[in-house]
């Protein structure tokens, strides 16, 4: 378009809190208008507590002991990240680099050197002086070669297919060598409404314009170069890019692993045996594994599927857990999919919204491979999936279900993870997420329950914090949960998470260990419902009722052993505006830190500082990254690195192995009620209308980022 469309006001203030109305339609079928799908009386841990008061000088000394302990395992984790697929050698870190040089002081405690950039509404990506960025990829651009030009008036599914997807959020880089590197990204939802020009409503697209969403949702994989010898990447344009490959909800087979695979839960008329799923859906955040593939959550899976209502009677109870109305044919903010493939209507394929929910694996390095869905890590709306090797040599997911209320997850392998890039180990290390146990966290708090009144203040032990277990829900193929066998502990894992007492949290994000210290850290995003009459009130792990900002939790299992059955934990930080007493900064003077809210993602960079990304900011501001140490005096220095353009979150940071270059995808941008291709709130980045994209951000003179 040739003019600059105006921007439309902001219509801040919807019934959906600081989420526009648009963002709820489209990222989780406004999910908010629906009941909160746990309905179960799980205790809350208020219930619990009197017995576990006074044991903080206890739990102190034993964290103390996990660090120092733990570090052996951290190390053998750091090596394992650093260990790379068979066609990934990485890069070796050179004595007397930046990066060696940074690795040599105690992790996680970096003093962060770059100047905090304010909140701000602009229509633009913001990052510190002498930070340079640039987009690396956007909606539309090629990813297998020879994919046609994008042309947002001639769109169609086909071309979609070869091309970025939309609303990009899980980032992964995984080093090819010093030069060279494979970018991989989840593409979790669409906005029909920013997608097609004269969009009207979703009853009006064709089915062709269907079938392109569908094609936009997925993964890619983008074979990327350094820019000269800085920390920018741009995709290769030229040459075979034979990594180069698109994952679709369209077209893309998937092979189901694991107890469940086969199930009577899982067949249906198109794969009568339960082992293959046509598509991937809502796939939000992920991890990159230490044998070099990628994880990604098929998170709000829920909101393609029509027909509930027609499901079996039996099965109603169990789709409604997943938040699957059952009431009516068309819940409100479905896609109505069922238009372009009939699979979507679970009054005709109800086994169907079983295959969806799982944590895929994807292996880069191998475009022929089949991706998998693997039943052992259970089935919720995965946020990600995070993955650490144990000092034992087994490797642990952490995971989290993002819902008001629901719980936080690990996964322990069976077999142990072999290091190298052999065939062999690599061809083992493939299969390590196929078998092992699933657990699922209860918390309890170190404080009087009368200490915790839903305002945020702190107990009189001076920080929010407790212990914790590991409740096992099944190996391999034992069930630990009464009355359901396996596979249905697997595909019902919300379920099972309920009859043992799991802890309801306030939504549980990513969730992911530093390889640096074995601790593992939680973003708790907010819960609008924290407290309301008939729901769980505030615990010490999620202290505000009515949590409008959310929380950052901070894990420490048992002598640092990541297999560990228990835990304790913190709250490092408690989210808002620094001036407003229910915040909390690890102590920190609140008077230097940044606002943060509704923290969503988190990474860390070499050194091991702790990223954030957020989603919704309740504060006014657009969404940003954030960085702060985890250890030593600078521990709760949160400051701001970056803030995104109008309407849009910060999703996937990644900050690469060598500290250069931070990416972040900008998912969503000008995701405002109102706006369209034709009357766009945001012109990101093109100045024509708004296009999701992945963007990276590298230090002007060269040195590594955040110190
Ligand atoms: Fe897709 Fe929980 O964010
Ligand atoms: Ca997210
Ligand atoms: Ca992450």
């Amino acid at each position: 378009m040739s003019e600059r469309p105006r921007l439309l006001p902001l219509l801040g203030g919807t019934r959906h809190g600081s989420r526009d109305a648009m963002t709820c339609l489209y990222r989780c079928g406004n999910a908010c208008d629906h009941p909160v799908p746990n309905s179960s009386d799980n205790p809350y841990f208020g219930d619990l507590v009197d017995a576990e008061v006074s044991r903080r000088g206890v739990v102190r000394a034993g964290a103390v002991g996990a660090l120092v302990l733990g570090f052996g395992g951290a190390a053998a984790g750091a090596l394992a990240g650093a260990a790379p697929a068979a066609a990934a050698p990485a890069t070796p870190t050179a004595p007397g680099t930046d990066e060696a040089l940074a690795a040599s002081a105690r992790p996680g405690s970096g003093a962060l050197s770059f100047k905090p950039i304010p909140p701000n509404k602009l229509d633009t990506l913001v990052v510190p002086n002498g930070y340079d960025h640039a987009v690396v990829i956007k909606w539309g651009d090629e990813v297998v070669p020879g994919a046609p030009a994008f042309d947002v008036r001639q769109q169609s599914a086909a071309a979609q297919a070869k091309q970025f997807g939309y609303n990009n959020d899980f980032v992964g880089v995984l080093p090819i060598d010093r030069r060279r590197a494979l970018l991989v990204v989840n593409h979790e939802y669409t906005n029909e409404d920013l997608m097609f020009p004269g969009f009207t409503s979703q009853d009006a697209l064709t089915v062709e314009q269907v079938r392109v969403a569908m094609a936009a949702h997925g993964m890619s994989v983008v074979e990327l170069e350094r820019v000269t010898d800085t920390g920018q990447w741009r995709p290769v344009r030229r040459g075979r890019r034979e990594y180069n490959r698109r994952v679709t909800a369209l077209a893309t087979t998937f092979e189901l692993t694991g107890p469940a695979a086969g199930s009577a839960w899982l067949r249906t008329a198109a794969d009568p045996k339960g082992r293959t799923v046509v598509g991937t859906l809502n796939n939000c955040a992920g991890g990159v594994t230490p044998w070099g593939t990628v994880l990604s959550g098929e998170e709000n899976f829920n909101q393609y599927f029509v027909g509930g209502d027609g499901a079996p009677e039996e099965l109603k109870p169990k789709l409604a857990r997943y938040g699957i109305p059952t009431d009516v044919r068309y819940p409100s903010g479905s896609r109505k999919w069922d238009r372009a493939d009939e699979r979507f209507d679970l009054a005709k394929h109800p086994n169907e919204a079983h295959r969806f929910g799982w944590v895929v694996e994807i292996d880069p390095f191998d475009p022929q491979a089949r991706p998998r869905k693997h039943t052992a890590l259970g089935r919720v709306k995965h946020e990600g999936a995070n993955v650490i090797v144990a000092r034992s040599g087994h490797v642990v997911a952490y995971m989290g279900d993002d819902e008001r209320f629901d719980y936080l997850y690990k996964f322990v392998s069976d077999k142990k993870f072999l290091p190298g890039n052999s065939w062999v180990a690599r061809k083992h290390n493939l299969t390590l997420l196929e078998s092992g146990t699933l657990y699922v966290a209860a918390l309890t708090g170190d404080s009087p329950a009368g200490e915790i009144d839903g305002s945020g203040t702190l107990p009189a032990d001076g920080g929010f914090g407790g212990q914790g277990r590991w409740i096992k829900l099944v190996s391999g193929n034992r069930s630990y949960v009464d009355g359901m066998t396996a596979a249905d502990v697997l595909t019902f894992t919300r379920l099972a998470g309920d009859k043992v007492g799991a802890t309801k949290m306030d939504r549980p994000e990513d969730v992911e260990p530093s390889l640096l210290t074995g601790k593992v850290y939680v973003a708790l995003t907010n819960n609008s419902d924290r407290g309301k009459t008939g729901k769980a009130p505030a615990d010490e792990a999620n202290p505000r009722n009515a949590n409008k900002h959310g929380q950052i939790l901070e894990l420490v299992e048992e002598r640092g052993d990541n297999t560990a059955e228990t835990f304790t934990w913190s709250l490092p930080i408690v989210c808002g505006d620094p001036a407003d007493a229910s915040t909390y900064f690890a102590g920190y003077d609140k008077t230097k830190v940044s606002p943060i809210s509704c923290p969503d993602n988190v990474a860390f960079d070499a050194t091991g500082n702790l990223w954030i990304s957020t989603d919704g900011n309740a504060l006014g501001s657009n969404d940003g990254l954030f960085a702060t140490a985890v250890e030593g005096p600078e521990r709760g220095h949160l400051k701001q690195f970056l803030t995104v353009p109008l309407g849009a979150e910060t999703c996937g940071p990644f900050i690469t192995r060598d500290n250069r270059s931070v990416f972040v995808a900008v998912q969503h941008p000008g995701e405002i009620s109102g706006a369209s291709v034709e009357n766009p709130a945001s012109t990101w980045p093109d100045g024509d209308f708004a296009k999701p994209g992945v963007v990276v951000t590298w230090r002007l003179d060269g040195g590594p980022v955040g110190s």
